[in-house]
């Protein structure tokens, strides 16, 4: 009789744990993921990634026939009409299908999911309901959840106050939303729900929206979402909120401490950032802790200090993001089979599917001299970009920073709105080593909005062309 009833056991069936479990099973490994709930796929594809990047597409088109950009090309139509359930029903399906393929993946590649809250009986032991399963390996996946603010109580069934969960599902278009955190979240969603009709303010703590990114990538995106007509109170927080009658009365303060006024909002959606899942794990038993953040801290190949217990994605620390998540998936697998799983975490790209989208890799101009370098920085507009300028998407620009000595490209920041797209190919770039030479060098195809990166690498040296 076999030691352990599989040889992994994934607990977590989002980007991260699906992922895990679906390599692991290829690679000859018996397999089990738990996931407590109805559907595979985790946050990303259950209330995240897939769900939001719906309406935002949905609402990019609602827009584009409102404000004229489909009329200014030649396609007259009379004025257009929201069918907000239309737009949730094409999300929904979205979801379905993307979530019923992960099972179809489970089943093919035999990964047996076992259905229910997972935790901890020992390090080789997971108790799923009433039953308890062991593995040779278990590797944590439990993803993140929102972080709650003290003082502003989610109720995403009351529809007042909502989190990013709450906010995907809304039934109606809020007259006046309240974004609470200008980070990835508020301005996705927020972006969303004001295409939609809403009037949006946005309260974010910090001076700046976005944390994290490249100051001038955070500075332009004030101007633009403002211009878009979204109100941002910076440098302000949140102190409080009272529901009566539908609707949320907040109180704010300067984040430095000041005069509190109040602000009034039919919709108030939270977005301050994710904490790990780790509670009901019962990692008690392991002996196994989280740092201060919560976080589970493993080693470069996904080991946690406990002897065959492994963790990856949001509950570890670095970026929480979905593509993070699937690659340290992979990895981990790759390890627990003898193989040598590698993530890069110097070079993972995170995007802000907005319009423009907003995009960077590797380091911030700030992180990059902090780090010691001296560096040369190259810009180019979107505006001096044919197809863009063409497309009539001139916002935004490409900045690459490159080492001042080596050329090596230390980091690139991006509006545009391909960003998403564009940035694809300057992390690749950085995986392979390249210099803005090697970018500037490189053929691009004409016209296309890549070409900003093409000449905002030229630019490093000071010889763009068409600037
Ligand atoms: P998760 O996706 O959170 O999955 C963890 C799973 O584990 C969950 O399904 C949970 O039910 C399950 N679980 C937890 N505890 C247990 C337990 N004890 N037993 C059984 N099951 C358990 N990232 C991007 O890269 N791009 C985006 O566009 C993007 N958009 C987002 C939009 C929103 C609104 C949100 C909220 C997030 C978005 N993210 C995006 C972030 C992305 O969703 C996460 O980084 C990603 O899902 C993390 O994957 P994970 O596998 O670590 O965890
Ligand atoms: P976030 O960390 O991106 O932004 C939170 C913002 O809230 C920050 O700007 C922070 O300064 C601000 N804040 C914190 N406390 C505050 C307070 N009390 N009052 C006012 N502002 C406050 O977190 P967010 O937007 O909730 O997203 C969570 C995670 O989900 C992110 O880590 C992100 O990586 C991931 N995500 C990724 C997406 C993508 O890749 N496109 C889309 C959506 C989410």
């Amino acid at each position: 009789m076999a030691e352990f009833d599989f040889d992994v056991i994934v607990i977590g069936a989002g980007p991260g744990g699906y992922v895990a479990a679906i390599r692991a099973a290829q690679l000859g490994l018996k397999t089990a993921c738990v996931e407590s709930r109805e559907t595979l796929g985790g946050t990303c594809l259950n209330v995240g990634c897939i769900p939001s990047k719906a309406m935002l597409h949905g609402s990019e088109l609602f827009e584009e026939a409102k404000d004229g950009t489909l009329a200014k090309f030649g396609v007259k139509i009379p004025a257009p009409e929201l069918d907000l359930s239309a737009l949730q029903g094409e999300k929904a399906t979205a979801v379905k299908e993307l979530t019923g393929g992960i099972e179809y993946l489970f089943k093919k590649n035999k990964v047996t999911w076992l259905k229910g809250l997972g935790s901890f009986v020992d390090k080789h032991t997971v108790k799923v309901g009433d039953g308890e399963h062991s593995a040779r390996n278990i590797v944590i996946a439990t993803g993140s959840s929102v972080t709650p603010l003290p003082g502003v109580t989610v109720d995403n069934e009351g529809g007042v106050i909502v989190d990013s969960t709450g906010a995907l599902a809304l039934d109606r278009v809020p007259e006046k939303m309240v974004v609470i955190g200008g980070g990835v979240i508020g301005l996705e969603l927020g972006s969303v729900w004001r295409r939609l009709g809403a009037e949006v303010t946005v309260v974010e703590f910090l001076d700046q929206l976005l944390p994290g990114m490249d100051d001038a990538v955070r500075k332009e995106a004030g101007k633009i979402f403002k211009k878009q007509g979204m109100e941002l109170k910076l440098s302000t927080k949140v102190t409080g909120a009272e529901v009566k009658d539908g609707k949320a009365t907040l109180t704010v303060e300067p984040s430095n401490g000041g005069d509190a006024e109040t602000l009034e909002a039919d919709c108030v959606l939270v977005a301050i950032g994710r904490k790990p899942n780790t509670d009901g794990l019962n990692l008690d038993a392991i002996g196994l802790a989280t740092n201060q953040r919560g976080q589970i801290e493993t080693d470069h190949d996904f080991r946690t200090k406990v002897d065959s217990v492994w963790a990856v994605g949001d509950v570890i620390p670095g970026p929480m993001l979905a593509h993070k998540a699937e690659d340290e998936g992979i990895a981990v697998s790759e390890n627990i089979a003898g193989e040598h799983g590698i993530v890069n975490h110097a070079v993972i790209p995170s995007v802000v599917y907005t319009m423009p989208e907003i995009a960077g890799v590797g380091m911030t101009e700030q992180q990059a001299k902090d780090a010691g370098h001296e560096v040369k920085v190259g810009n180019f507009p979107m505006m001096a970009n044919s197809r863009a300028k063409t497309n009539r998407e001139p916002e935004g620009f490409v900045k690459v920073i490159a080492d001042a000595e080596t050329d090596r490209v230390l980091g690139a920041w991006c509006i545009a709105s391909l960003a998403g797209t564009m940035i694809a190919q300057i992390a690749q770039a950085m995986e392979f080593g390249a210099t803005s030479e090697d970018i500037a060098y490189t053929c691009h195809a004409h016209p296309t909005h890549s070409e900003a990166v093409k000449e905002a690498a030229m630019a490093v040296r000071g010889k763009p062309i068409h600037i």
